[in-house]
């Protein structure tokens, strides 16, 4: 089986190369990645030298670099994108370029090579908040940022397309992940290194808006189920059900390092912030026997200590536009 994984150089990308080489001895990737700011090849370094995993350099807003690389694989899923909310709040149009144009991209590459399967990532982000109950694969879409807005017409883009073309496309929308090799611009390994070097961290609002938790070992069997058995043109989500206030989470990291609640500092939110993501998987457990292994005690306490182990994987996401990033974000501190 050949698998073309576009973002495998990005947190969760480099994740599923990990377990994917790990757990089938005889699979052969295919990872292509542009490596913008948050795709790194050091994510990969333990593997650097594995046979069966081959880099080429490329993105997939590039339609004829894309076209060449899904020409003669048997499955692609797709990493690329960006991701993070705050970012496309301050220049949406990366978002536009990769997150829609880049999904076209596959999209007519997989049906032009007659590509058999084709995984697309997405988010619970394109339900809007959920101010009560859980939004199911069937609800309608309602995406409040530039971010949102962008996941959700790649996500129209394949549903069209596999309506229209018979293109063999599963979309599926996840929950917030976190785990090693987060690229730390987002909540966890942001306030864990914040934590970690005696800084405050910045608590956007009163902290109570909910996010519901994936350690990405868990996320990476979730794909991996969807890949092998989920039915082509069809929605899968995946949730864990474990939902809570920022606030809690931010509590849970005084705890691992050892900071008091003077380390909150509460900022400005986040404009347009959604206040709630709550998603329905009982589609993908009922019908693929998907369940969530890792506790978030046990996947949160396995991240901090990965970041304390990884500071110079730290120091180097910081580097560049890191830092020009940070300090339009949070002011300079
Ligand atoms: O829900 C899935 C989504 O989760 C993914 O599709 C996105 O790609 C991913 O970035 C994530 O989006 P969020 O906006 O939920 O993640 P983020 O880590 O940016 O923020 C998590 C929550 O923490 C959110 O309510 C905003 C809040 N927050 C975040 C940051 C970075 C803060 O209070 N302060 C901060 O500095």
């Amino acid at each position: 089986m050949k698998i073309l994984l576009t973002g495998g150089a990005g947190f969760m990308g480099s994740n599923m190369i990990h377990y994917l080489l790990r757990t089938y001895p005889d699979v052969k990737i295919v990872n292509f990645d542009d490596l913008t700011y948050a795709g790194n090849l050091e994510n990969l370094a333990d593997v650097a030298d594995d046979p069966r995993c081959t880099f080429v350099k490329g993105n997939i807003a590039d339609a004829m670099a894309v076209d060449q690389v899904v020409a003669d694989v048997d499955l692609v899923i797709n990493y690329a994108a960006e991701t993070h909310v705050d970012r496309s709040i301050l220049e949406p149009k990366a978002f536009i370029d990769t997150n829609v144009y880049g999904v076209y991209n596959v999209l007519e590459a997989v049906r032009k090579h007659k590509t058999p399967r084709y995984i697309q990532i997405s988010t619970d982000e394109v339900f809007g908040a959920v101010l009560e109950g859980e939004s199911d694969e069937g609800s309608k879409f309602e995406p409040r940022s530039p971010y949102s807005a962008s996941k959700a017409a790649g996500d129209h883009l394949c549903q069209a397309y596999a309506i229209t073309y018979g293109v063999p496309v599963i979309v599926t929308h996840s929950c917030n992940f976190y785990g090693p090799y987060q690229f730390p611009e987002k909540l966890i390994p942001l306030f864990t290194l914040n934590l970690l070097e005696g800084k405050t961290v910045p608590v956007y609002g009163d902290g109570m808006q909910v996010r519901e938790w994936i350690f990405t070992e868990d996320h990476c069997r979730a794909i991996d189920l969807i890949a092998r058995k989920g039915n082509l043109g069809e929605v899968y989500n995946i949730g864990t059900g474990f939902r809570v206030p920022n606030l809690d989470v931010t509590k849970k990291l005084l705890q691992l390092t050892g900071r008091g609640t003077d380390a909150i500092e509460y900022v400005k939110d986040r404009p347009g912030h959604d206040r709630r993501y709550a998603i329905n998987s009982n589609k993908l457990r009922a019908e693929l026997g998907w369940e969530p292994q890792v506790s978030f005690e046990e996947g949160l306490a396995q991240t901090v200590e990965w970041y304390k182990r990884n500071r110079e994987w730290v120091d180097r996401c910081r580097t560049g536009a890191y830092k020009e990033y940070y300090d339009k974000q949070y002011g300079k501190r």
